[in-house]
């Protein structure tokens, strides 16, 4: 795959997931991939955001709470090195619950209102009249993630902007307060590689469209969803001219093939006509059970290892706390707190 890392080292980054359900192919396109990379040469922490999934799902705490060590299996298999990445769940940081209180203070209702992340996920939840105040708040939260850190990196796709911004703000406020340089700020570290596309090829990939291709997914599945992919509707015979945009398995082929010239001599011959979609989804196929082969077998192993598992969380967490212990003490000082 590609290099994500531009070559950094030596910053603080901070990201994080909800656990909701497991991971897909998307994710590890859009952000796993990189912070496997990104955990040799920085300080990196991976927040299990369970908080801030219970702001939409209190109906349905066990969702959250059984994904947690899914998320995590899905993080270790994937290659993230918990001795070079600290995996923390939020839950277990209680100073972040209080830093969010805190900064609640500082952020106008209406600012979270006009927040375009989250305008157009309580337009799509359907919230109406049941907005849950936890929900419109998670980006406080976020921010006492952020700042608690001390993160100068975010790694995350593009809808967390708003999100970054409005922790820096609430940085800028408590640095004014405190009269000196408390919290830094801030970076949106956006992953370069494109949104993969669902299966079906009408949205992004997600499990809840039903579109998506697990990192835990089985051979037999893989298969399945591979010569199951939208490819392009108007290449009826062989010989017909094909579309490469909106293809599914040409996104996948630049997603994932370790052959970039391969692709693009297959995409110029399928433009011309002549290339049948069953070469191009062996190919993919192919592709994508070399990649997940070795993620599959080793979240089995994993899997057989709870025990483990939940002690590395346990460390994670506890080391997590460590770390944001002085900007915690210095956010309540700001505030007159003891
Ligand atoms: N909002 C992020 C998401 O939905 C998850 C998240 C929580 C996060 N805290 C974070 C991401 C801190 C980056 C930094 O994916």
């Amino acid at each position: 795959m590609f290099d994500h890392t531009h070559g950094l080292s030596g910053h603080r980054i901070l990201t994080g997931d909800r656990p909701t359900g497991p991971l897909h192919i998307g994710h590890l396109a859009g952000t796993l991939a990189g912070r496997v990379q990104l955990q040799v040469r920085n300080r990196q922490t991976i927040l299990i955001a369970d908080l801030q999934a219970l702001t939409d799902n209190a109906g349905n705490p066990a969702k959250v709470s059984s994904n947690v060590l899914e998320l995590a299996l899905d993080y270790l298999a994937a290659g993230i090195d918990p001795a070079q990445t600290t995996i923390a769940l939020q839950s277990g940081i209680p100073e972040l619950a209080e830093l969010s209180t805190l900064y609640m203070n500082l952020v106008p209702v209406s600012r979270l209102l006009r927040n375009p992340t989250i305008k157009s996920e309580i337009e799509a939840r359907g919230f109406g009249d049941s907005l849950p105040a936890g929900f419109l708040c998670y980006p406080v939260s976020q921010a006492a993630d952020i700042t608690a850190f001390c993160a100068d990196l975010v790694p995350a796709g593009a809808d967390q902007a708003p999100l970054v911004e409005l922790s820096n703000e609430i940085a800028m406020r408590i640095n004014r307060m405190a009269g000196e340089e408390v919290l830094p700020r801030a970076e949106l570290l956006q992953s370069h590689a494109p949104r993969l596309p669902g299966i079906d090829g009408r949205r992004k990939m997600s499990k809840s469209a039903g579109n998506a291709i697990m990192l835990s997914d089985e051979p037999d599945d893989i298969r399945r969803k591979v010569f199951a992919m939208y490819t392009d509707h108007g290449h009826l015979r062989v010989s017909d001219p094909g579309k490469v945009e909106g293809n599914v398995v040409f996104a996948m082929l630049d997603a994932f093939d370790l052959e970039p010239e391969a692709v693009a001599d297959l995409k110029e011959r399928y433009r011309a006509g002549g290339l049948g979609d069953m070469v191009l989804k062996r190919r993919a196929e192919a592709v994508l059970q070399d990649l997940l082969a070795p993620i599959r077998a080793r979240r089995k192993m994993l899997a057989s290892e709870a025990g483990e598992i939940r002690k590395i969380l346990e460390a994670g967490t506890a080391a997590a706390r460590e770390t944001v212990q002085p900007q915690h003490s210095r956010v309540r000082r700001a505030f007159g707190l003891a």
